[in-house]
């Protein structure tokens, strides 16, 4: 009777719902990790899912027969009573701190609930955003001998550079040896990928006969062109000669390559961004940044709207 005026409102009958409340316990906790560690494994290893297999049909077992203990007639485990904060002495000072079942629970259903949600979506975002990242870099081609490309005559050299993958590497440069400058050889190597969205640019001129030059690396095909510039089939873009934007849509004249002579045979390396190609030839002034994508400023006050580029 004390303790009904204790708690005002509370029923002999509520009491009896309260004791029949089933015991806490950890294997639903157990079972949801069995099964992030299947759903682990069927991205990262097969044996991982055998082993979640496992374990979730031994927790799932050992918690349905947690909850089915009544039922079955089963006696419920009698807690051992939690130790009680000593009371404050009289000096004041308190005992050790009472740490409640409830709170520590929703704790850990949180905690693992964040555990789960990151073993299950993690691995799964790294698949998806990480190759983005990595692996994109074009290798070093080997475009030829010198002397398949006469003084100032233009190119269009086509390539797959990654022949493993297919069609899909499959790449054009717009190639132009300048002579010798400082007794060092000179060519203008642009890409043919338009700077507006990426479209293939075309030479404005008239191709020649193609021919396909064997390499050190991949089979390269070579057509002499003489374009007047260089246009873009998806939305009017245009380029001159030497890849500066005239009219359209790009934000920036065409990329250009990096190359080396060695033995003999030019390489294409990697390539960069251009904003500009000030003059001609062996003699042009550019400005180079790291190869951006299209549509992206490189350079002007536009270019702090672009600050991460992959
Ligand atoms: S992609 Fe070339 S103009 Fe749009």
């Amino acid at each position: 009777m004390a303790d009904e005026l204790d708690r005002p409102g509370q029923t002999p009958a509520d009491e009896g719902a309260e004791a029949h409340l089933p015991s806490p316990t950890i294997w639903p906790f157990a079972f949801a990790g069995a099964v992030a560690l299947i759903l682990l494994g069927l991205i990262v290893n097969m044996w991982a899912t055998a082993i979640g297999i496992v374990l979730a049909v031994v927790f799932g077992f050992l918690w349905i027969r947690q909850v089915t203990r009544e039922v079955r007639g089963e006696p419920e485990p009698v807690e051992a009573p939690a130790p009680v904060a000593a009371e404050p002495d009289e000096e004041g000072e308190e005992g050790p701190a009472r740490y409640e079942r409830s709170k520590f629970l929703e704790g850990a259903t949180l905690g693992l609930g964040a555990a789960i949600g990151a073993i299950v979506t993690l691995p799964v975002l790294g698949f998806a955003v990480a190759p983005a990242f990595v692996g994109q870099e074009y290798p070093a081609a080997d475009l030829g001998p010198l002397d398949n490309y006469p003084e100032g005559e233009w190119q269009i050299a086509t390539f797959t550079s990654k022949p493993i993958d297919g069609e899909v590497t499959r790449r054009t440069a717009f190639v132009r040896y300048n002579g010798l400058k400082d007794s060092v050889p000179s060519f203008s190597i642009l890409s043919n990928r338009c700077v507006h969205l990426g479209c293939p640019t075309q030479p404005q001129g008239p191709p020649g006969e193609p021919r396909k030059v064997e390499t050190s690396t991949v089979p390269v095909e070579l057509t002499p062109t003489q374009p007047s510039g260089y246009g873009c089939p998806c939305h009017g873009g245009a380029y001159d000669v030497e890849g500066n934007r005239t009219a359209g849509p790009p934000v920036r004249a065409l990329d250009r390559y990096e190359f080396s002579v060695i033995d003999g045979s030019l390489w294409l390396g990697s390539p960069y961004s251009v904003s500009e190609v000030d003059g001609e030839g062996a003699d042009a002034v550019i400005v180079k940044y790291r190869a951006a994508d299209p549509g992206v400023h490189v350079d002007g006050p536009e270019q702090v709207f672009y600050p991460i580029v992959p």
